[in-house]
């Protein structure tokens, strides 16, 4: 039996699990420290009433022969996909159609899965720094050839986002065939505006590339010129794949529920040039290796939608919100320069002093007893920043802002 030698290729572990793995090394040697978690982007308000009464009454149904649930449809059941439909694109005048929505367990799985359906021999372009998950996905693909000293993957094509361009990726030098777009961005918070947008979409028609648009934060936008999805812009079905998540922004990080839109306009080639619709490849993909996401959490998604589920979701993310401003108005009194935390739960910030991402990581941990993710773990071009995220509890923003008033 021969492994599959790509995975030998990828460092060591995971980012998140090798920053949880310094951290509770840091605690069962400081056993007293208090420590803040601002590293990770996992939630910490609770589910939604709305949703929790609606995951009661389906798990009663379970329990009851004459609504009891077997497999369902792998696609997800029509009451969330319609749900979907209404609230996330109708509703802003976009004409998406329910098989075109696959729901599933998350934007990580899809995002790294969508491979599964895309030839090897594609170029694939990424934002640098960027959701590792796109990058690791792809090395055990075979897509990004070998890790270099440099920290880049030798097949890759990394596009830098830094203060330089303003967080704005500029278009690829060379042609590539798969680009990854994460707006509002993960890691850096930043946005494009539809114009911005439009610039990517208006490539990829051009270039018969697709791009990957990974939208898990959307909730979090509080600008008016962001968009929301990529299909605001002017030709996007016909060469996006758009990611969501109600991870962040119903607190379903444990409940895993999230949905991936594949419109039927979208196609890939085969070698010989001929058409192939995407979403009939994925959605072969996706009965074949998924059983779709459990009745319970499908119904818990769709209270999300009810009245009172918008209304509680909304306050979440005001919450989420309201901390990165505290986060962000705190950093900026400290003169450093602070990116991100407007349109989403991340901040950005760049290192005092030069510090090296991971310097400053062991600083804020071992002395302030705060946990970040350094920069540069997201890509070389993240080297100098440290991501923060406002998904602590108010009480710990505030008391992480405190001890932040000691960078000096
Ligand atoms: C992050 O911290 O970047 C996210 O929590 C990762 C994820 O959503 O998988």
């Amino acid at each position: 039996m021969i492994i599959n030698e790509n995975y030998t290729k990828l460092p060591g572990s995971y980012l998140f699990s090798d920053i949880a793995k310094k951290v509770n090394e840091f605690k069962s040697s400081h056993p007293e420290a208090n420590i803040i978690r601002l590293g990770i982007g996992d939630v910490t308000k609770p589910l939604p009433p709305a949703v929790i009464e609606a995951m009661h009454k389906a798990v009663d149904e379970m329990g009851d022969a004459s609504t009891f649930r077997g497999y369902g449809p792998e696609q997800g059941y029509d009451f969330l996909v319609n749900a979907i439909v209404e609230n996330d694109y109708k509703i802003r005048g976009l004409d998406i159609t329910a098989d075109e929505v696959f729901v599933s367990d998350g934007s990580k799985s899809d995002t790294g899965n969508i491979g599964d359906i895309l030839g090897l021999d594609n170029v694939v372009a990424i934002t640098d720094p960027v959701y590792p998950v796109y990058v690791d996905t792809n090395a055990m693909a075979g897509r990004a050839g070998d890790l270099l000293a440099n920290g880049k993957w030798s097949k890759l094509v990394y596009i830098p986002c830094t203060d330089e361009n303003n967080f704005i990726p500029d278009l690829p030098k060379e042609k590539v065939d798969i680009i990854y777009l994460c707006y509002p961005n993960n890691p850096t918070g930043t946005t494009l505006t539809k114009a911005q947008l439009k610039v990517w979409v208006d490539y990829a028609a051009a270039h018969k590339a697709l791009i990957l648009f990974d939208s898990a934060y959307e909730a979090f936008i509080t600008e008016s010129d962001v968009p929301h999805s990529i299909y605001e812009i002017e030709g996007a079905k016909e060469v996006a794949i758009e990611f969501r998540s109600f991870s962040k922004t119903a607190g379903f990080t444990g409940t895993r529920c999230a949905y991936t839109v594949v419109p039927k306009a979208l196609t890939g080639y085969t070698k010989s040039g001929e058409k192939v619709s995407l979403n009939k490849l994925w959605n072969r993909r996706h009965t074949t290796k998924f059983n779709g996401v459990p009745y319970i959490i499908q119904r818990a998604a769709e209270a999300c939608y009810s009245e009172e589920g918008k209304k509680q979701v909304k306050a979440t993310i005001d919450y989420y919100l309201n901390n990165a401003k505290i986060i962000r108005e705190a950093l900026c009194a400290q003169g450093l320069n602070v990116y991100g935390g407007v349109n989403s739960p991340y901040i950005w910030v760049k290192t005092p002093k030069g510090m090296t991402s991971w310097n400053f990581f062991d600083y804020l941990l071992n002395e302030l007893n705060i946990v970040g993710t350094p920069g540069v773990g997201f890509g070389p071009s993240g080297e100098g920043y440290l991501r923060l995220t406002a998904f602590g509890t108010l009480e710990n923003t505030k008391e992480a802002v405190e001890r932040l008033k000691k960078i000096s």
